[in-house]
């Protein structure tokens, strides 16, 4: 099924606040019975919001807004990415939570457990902080259409020996309504993996094909925990019910875990390891159902042009597989598309369009785009853009991954994209071919020379990729170039880098 509700265009004249409440407000006198945000807050003046930037660490992030109104704080507590994984943006998710409109704290994918656990604390200080009550809904932000996409399969991108799994997974959009732009991203609703869910049913001891009911739905057990409710991520909330119907004993551990002691029983568990580490404690099935957060979608950069691969959508997704107390943990989506997903059948997708991640209009003005690992992924998107469209301008990749032997992906297209003359310049840096690590950040400033000669020339810079290490890391670097090639000190070289972000020639889509 589509659902499809109207928005205010991107290029209509209102800031990203204004816009946000007047689609709200237009959702809800379509009647729109679709779980998106319900209008927020009035308009605002525009005000700036020194925490927004994901290279940020929580802590400073709170510390810039501690003397902001409680949304403000909220949204501080956010991951900054505006991805929209959420149904919001980061402004938008922490006025409705001040509002009382949105129930969740657990939205933020990106921020995970650290950012609902600030948020929870910030609505405890707040003077008429109300209980929460999760709504299983994942919300449907005003203008998004989702439609079921044909999968068409996920190709291993590494060589054999490669530590990594990066996968090219294709998308046929053909008859679905979704279009895109290079520096979109793609969502996806995956279900959990249904080995993990029968696990958890056996380990609650419950009928698997027991009609359960989460607000006003009614579902089969199974269903219920593998599509809509997220059994692989629980929030405090489960803890806290599990709390409440526990021993002394288990109060103990569990207390733990919510604090994320260091001597907690269990790191970051999911609901079957809390299950089986405290076999005593089974809150009745309703209550704990209720005590879970929706199943968000996950969100993927695009990694093709429209105009080479008329139809079809591209990604570049890393698989998500590690150990965690004891047990082989996959990542829900990630898994779901390499190993269980088979090409044909289909998928909900949506299209989630950039929030300033956008090829320069002007198509003479020079490109620099750092993507290390997946981080390729809209950039191959930009190359193929910047090719079909003959822009004039230069175009500058640095890539690296763990070995050039395995992990060079994309290695062909990209290689043809520097014989076309496409890509003028590749710097590569894999980090542990040598004796010590070289990282992307090494490569820009060993041509800081001419990476400055590029950003005189009006050259717009791009990072995706890992926002908690290599994105803070390439902004220093960025930082000391500019310092070093301009003859600037430290808060000048800080401004010149503050006022390309201004004037959208520094963006980021980092994750
Ligand atoms: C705007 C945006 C763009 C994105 N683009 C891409 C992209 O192009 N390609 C891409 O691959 N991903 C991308 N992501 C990330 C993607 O959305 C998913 O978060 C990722 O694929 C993991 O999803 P999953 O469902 O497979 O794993 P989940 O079930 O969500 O599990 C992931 C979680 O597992 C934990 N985890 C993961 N690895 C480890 C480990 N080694 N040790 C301990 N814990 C671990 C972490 O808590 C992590 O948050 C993007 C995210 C955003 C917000
Ligand atoms: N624990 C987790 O949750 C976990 C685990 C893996 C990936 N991820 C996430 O998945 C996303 C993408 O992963 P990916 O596999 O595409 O790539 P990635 O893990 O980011 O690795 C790509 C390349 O970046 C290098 N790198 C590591 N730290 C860096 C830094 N500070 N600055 C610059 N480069 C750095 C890596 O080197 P080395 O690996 O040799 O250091 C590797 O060569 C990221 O968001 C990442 O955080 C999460």
């Amino acid at each position: 099924m589509t659902v499809y509700i109207p928005k205010l265009p991107d290029e209509a004249p209102f800031s990203p606040s204004q816009r946000a409440w007047l689609n709200g407000y237009f959702a809800g006198m379509m009647g729109g019975d679709t779980g998106e945000a319900a209008p927020v807050a009035a308009p605002v003046v525009e005000e700036d919001f020194p925490w927004h930037d994901p290279a940020f660490d929580l802590d400073e992030r709170l510390a810039l807004a501690k003397d902001r109104a409680l949304p403000r704080r909220l949204m501080a507590a956010m991951a900054q990415l505006d991805c929209g994984q959420c149904g919001y943006l980061c402004q938008t998710y922490g006025e409705a939570i001040a509002s009382g409109a949105e129930k969740s704290l657990g939205k933020c994918v990106p921020g995970g457990k650290e950012t609902s656990k600030a948020l929870r604390a910030l609505m405890s200080e707040a003077p008429s902080a109300a209980a929460p009550a999760i709504k299983a809904e994942a919300a449907h932000p005003p203008g998004r259409l989702i439609a079921e996409a044909v999968f068409k399969g996920a190709t291993p991108l590494n060589g054999a020996g490669s530590a990594k799994d990066t996968r090219h997974v294709v998308f046929d959009l053909s008859g679905t309504g979704l279009d895109y732009r290079p520096g979109d991203a793609f969502g996806l609703y995956a279900p959990i993996d249904p080995e993990l869910v029968a696990s958890v049913v056996a380990a609650l001891g419950a009928d698997p094909a027991q009609a359960v009911e989460r607000d006003g739905r009614h579902l089969p057990l199974t269903e219920m925990l593998g599509t809509v409710l997220d059994i692989a991520r629980p929030g405090d909330s489960v803890v806290e019910t599990m709390i409440k119907h526990a021993t002394a004993v288990d109060r103990e551990g569990l207390a733990k875990i919510l604090d994320g002691a260091a001597d907690a029983p269990l790191a970051d568990p999911d609901l079957l390891d809390l299950l089986r580490r405290f076999p005593a404690v089974r809150p009745p099935l309703d209550e704990l159902l209720a005590s879970l957060e929706a199943l968000q979608p996950r969100l993927y950069s695009i990694a093709s042009s429209p105009r080479a691969h008329q139809g079809e959508v591209h990604l570049t997704i890393g698989v998500v597989r590690y150990k965690r107390n004891d047990r082989a943990r996959q990542g829900v989506a990630s898994t779901f598309l390499a190993e269980r997903h088979p090409p044909g059948a289909t998928l909900r997708c949506f299209v989630q369009p950039a929030h300033g991640f956008r090829l320069p209009e002007d198509l003479s003005k020079p490109v620099i785009m750092i993507g290390p690992g997946t981080g390729i992924a809209p950039f191959r998107a930009f190359l193929e853009e910047r090719c079909a469209t003959q822009a004039p301008g230069k175009n500058w990749l640095f890539f690296g991954d763990q070995h050039e032997a395995y992990d060079f992906i994309y290695r062909d297209e990209i290689e043809a994209f520097q014989a076309d003359g496409t890509l003028t310049r590749l710097d590569l840096a894999f980090s542990r071919d040598g004796a010590r690590k070289v990282y992307v950040q090494d490569r820009m400033r060993e041509a800081g020379a001419e990476l400055w000669a590029w950003l005189k020339e009006g050259a717009h810079i791009y990072v995706c990729g890992d926002a908690s290490r290599m994105a803070r890391d390439v902004d220093t670097a960025l930082r000391e170039i500019v310092a070093v090639q301009g003859g600037m000190d430290e808060a000048a070289a800080k401004a010149f880098v503050q006022k390309l972000a201004a004037d959208k020639r520094y963006q980021r889509d980092v994750y």
